[in-house]
């Protein structure tokens, strides 16, 4: 019922030609599982004339009005209008570097959502509020304050514990798999969202020697990866 769905996450990285020949290679290969990627803004037209048919482009961020005074902002009507199909919310780079609330989180995903975009929202504690025993109530915090009302099936939950982002230390199968069933209780329990039509991916050095036994788990529906979606070799070998 619900596919798998490997998200690429480029983060500010790629050039025009680097992107060119990701989609050259990637050309007749026929991916068992969805496969979205989210280059970076200005990226996105270039992505969508030489993405294979089948691929989703989405855009890493986008501002929680449509227009008007937001110097330097994405406007989710335009990614919408220039083709892309997805948004990041909430990446824990967002929330740590640029100091994203979740009460602008809590914006950005209506907006989005009103522009037709599908919404990948991320959630994740940090190493000391694990160490704490604080998993659950940083999830259930960041779930109810980002997605209170929210009755869509165009969210996607990302799982980013943000001690794994980047580090090369991968959450086990047994911690992602006891997070994801957290979130899944909590969207049926506390939420509007379908729980069990709802993905949640999970995100956090994904890499093709670990993403089997990661989507093994019954609660893990696919992968939002950064480092290893940057080679066309390495991004079709997550699938
Ligand atoms: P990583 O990044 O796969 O390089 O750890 C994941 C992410 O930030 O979405």
């Amino acid at each position: 019922m619900r596919d798998t769905l490997i998200v690429g996450n480029w983060k500010m990285n790629q050039s025009l030609e680097e992107i060119t020949s990701f989609f050259n290679t990637l050309k007749d290969n026929n991916f068992q599982s969805q496969a979205w990627i989210a280059p970076q803004a200005l990226h996105i037209s270039h992505c969508l004339k030489n993405k294979p048919s089948t691929m989703k482009i989405g855009a890493q961020n986008c501002a929680y009005e449509n227009s008007g005074a937001f110097t330097g902002e994405l406007s989710p009507m335009a990614i919408k209008e220039l083709g892309a199909e997805f948004v990041i919310i909430g990446h824990s780079e967002r929330r740590s570097i640029f100091k994203e609330t979740d009460e602008t989180l809590y914006k950005k995903t209506l907006i989005a959502l009103e522009n037709n975009l599908s919404v990948i929202f991320c959630v994740g504690e940090t190493l000391e509020e694990r160490e704490a025993n604080k998993v659950e109530q940083v999830l259930a915090s960041q779930l109810e304050n980002g997605l209170r009302d929210i009755d869509n099936e165009n969210i996607i939950i990302a799982y980013e514990p943000v001690w794994a982002i980047g580090t090369g230390v991968t959450a086990s199968p047994e911690q992602a798999e006891k997070a994801h069933s957290f979130i899944r209780d909590f969207l049926a329990n506390k939420t509007k969202l379908n729980a069990s039509a709802t993905k949640i991916l999970y995100g956090g050095s994904v890499k093709p020697e670990n993403v089997k036994e990661l989507l093994a788990c019954e609660n893990i529906d696919g992968g939002l990866v950064g480092g290893a979606s940057l080679k066309a070799e390495s991004f079709s070998h997550l699938h």
